[in-house]
């Protein structure tokens, strides 16, 4: 079967970017860098995006347009050469892709109903209630206890699966160039617009005093470094097979170097102005309320949908800035899900050498049938639990494996040749340092301790046969079904 193509540099570019903008980069970089340490943040930060971050787009990329596939075909022919069998490792990222995809859906569901929401600001003034007790209705479950099925939450994540299907099912050039080409810029035109005004309200600065300021006592703090490396990779959709499989879809004459460092340093620099933006928002609101930001501010999903909305109440023109953040949030949720969901897709063309329509209609209709389970009462407790061990246990651990496999099985310095080759300008030998060296020691360690402390401590309060099977025991079963399609799949075949 030929494979599909992108139709120019500028349609690729704003697809990778499309995919690494996402809702991580809004809410969660933020948050991240506030907790830890603030403007010290960006050390271990900007480290860990030229150490790990730059070094695997530029690995990912030349692999997946020297090999011209999905993770699990590149990873099976890059072991056939040295008679190595390692389409697990492949079939193990498209899990991870696959498992995210159904939690990240439910958010933008959330997102598209506070879009409808803050055109009256409907959530009304106890934002907190209205998300967690009237919205998700979240009563006495656990993520094991679901209890009832949300039409309110269904619907919208129902609109989210429309417009990715729709995409993917079109296909490279027609669906996901053109999605991105329109969602990208539109994404920036939005969030500067919503800087624009925001940054002059009273208040705004001593927001981003607090995000900036650095408190350098956290940088021998190693949890920050995990911070820093996890959202690193979470951020630019490396190491779940995202990129491979954009980058397999290059023409042969195409600039690795330079379309990698592009992707990273506009995906960065996006999440720095979403950190000026929430925290001018929440300088703001602290100003308003006559409190310390320390006060107004709320981790994970509760900044987004609980103080930002709280945030919006006090904005002046409320109906204009409300819908331009929510309808932010919306466009990189959905060009990310896009991402995520191409690349199960080409996955599967890939081994069953099905048509594209056909795959993205399986791909399409078992995802939204299971992310369901997230359109419930105890759906938000789930995907807690579930991201947690994803993005701390197999997404770190993907990375590593690949980063072992790649750095030290095989030759790097044959991918940086590779790259440099066909690239503008050439990277040098640091490369092969951080992807030899540097990233896999900084990588076993934060893994290592993560291991520990999870095995040890669990995540959060809830209970432990929870844990087993919706952690531990999905990461399991994930590998399991790696193994099990790697042995069952004929050498030749891929
Ligand atoms: N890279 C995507 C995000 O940051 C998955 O949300």
């Amino acid at each position: 079967m030929q494979r599909e193509q992108w139709n120019s540099r500028t349609g690729f570019i704003l697809a990778a970017v499309g995919s690494a903008i996402g809702l991580g980069n809004i809410w969660r970089f933020p948050y991240m860098a506030y907790e830890n340490g603030g403007g010290a943040f960006f050390i271990p930060y900007l480290f860990a995006m030229i150490s790990a971050g730059i070094p695997f787009m530029i690995m990912e990329f030349s692999l997946g347009h020297k090999l011209r596939g999905a993770a699990p075909k590149i990873f099976s022919k890059l072991g056939h050469k040295y008679g190595l069998r390692l389409e697990w490792l492949g079939w193990f990222q498209i899990l991870i892709a696959a498992v995210i995809a159904v939690y990240y859906v439910a958010v933008i569901g959330w997102a598209i109903s506070f879009l409808g929401f803050s055109f009256t600001q409907s959530w009304g003034a106890d934002t907190n209630a209205f998300f967690f007790s009237e919205y998700l209705k979240l009563g006495d479950n656990s993520p094991t206890r679901l209890g009832d099925f949300q039409l309110n939450i269904a619907i919208p994540m129902t609109i989210a699966w429309g417009i990715t299907f729709l995409t993917v099912f079109t296909g490279v050039k027609k669906g996901i160039e053109r999605a991105s080409k329109l969602m990208m810029p539109l994404l920036f035109i939005m969030v500067l617009m919503l800087i624009g005004r925001i940054i002059f309200l009273p208040g705004a600065f001593e927001g981003l005093n607090y995000l900036f300021q650095p408190d350098f006592s956290k940088i021998f703090d190693a949890k920050v470094w995990s911070a820093a490396y996890g959202q690193i990779f979470f951020t630019l959709s490396v190491g779940f097979s995202i990129m491979l499989a954009y980058s397999s879809y290059l023409p042969e004459k195409s600039d690795i170097n330079n379309n990698a460092f592009m992707t990273v340093l506009i995906n960065c620099g996006f999440s720095i102005l979403a950190g000026i933006l929430i925290f001018a928002i929440l300088g703001y609101m602290a100003q308003e309320q006559a409190k310390p930001l320390t006060e107004v501010v709320s981790s994970g999903v509760g900044l987004a949908f609980v103080t930002i909305p709280a945030a919006i109440n006090l904005l002046p023109a409320p109906y204009l800035f409300g819908p331009l953040f929510f309808f932010a949030l919306v466009v990189a949720g959905l060009s990310s899900h896009i991402s995520i969901i191409e690349a199960i897709t080409s996955a599967l063309i890939d081994k069953l050498q099905v048509p594209r329509k056909k795959a993205a209609v399986i791909v399409c209709i078992t995802g939204f049938t299971i992310s369901m389970a997230f359109a419930t009462n105890g759906g938000l407790l789930l995907l807690d639990l579930i991201d947690y061990f994803i993005n701390n246990i197999a997404l770190l651990s993907s990375c590593f494996a690949e980063l072992i496999i790649l750095a030290w099985l095989f030759k790097i310095a044959d991918i940086r040749d590779y790259a440099n080759r066909i690239s503008d300008f050439n990277v040098g030998r640091w490369l092969e340092l951080c992807l030899r060296f540097i990233s896999p020691a900084i990588l076993a360690i934060i893994l290592v301790k993560n291991l520990i402390n999870t095995i040890n401590n669990g995540y959060g309060d809830y209970p432990i046969t929870d844990q087993l099977i919706l952690g531990w025991g999905l990461i399991a079963l994930m590998l399991l079904i790696s193994f099990v399609i790697n042995l069952a799949s004929n050498k030749e075949e891929l």
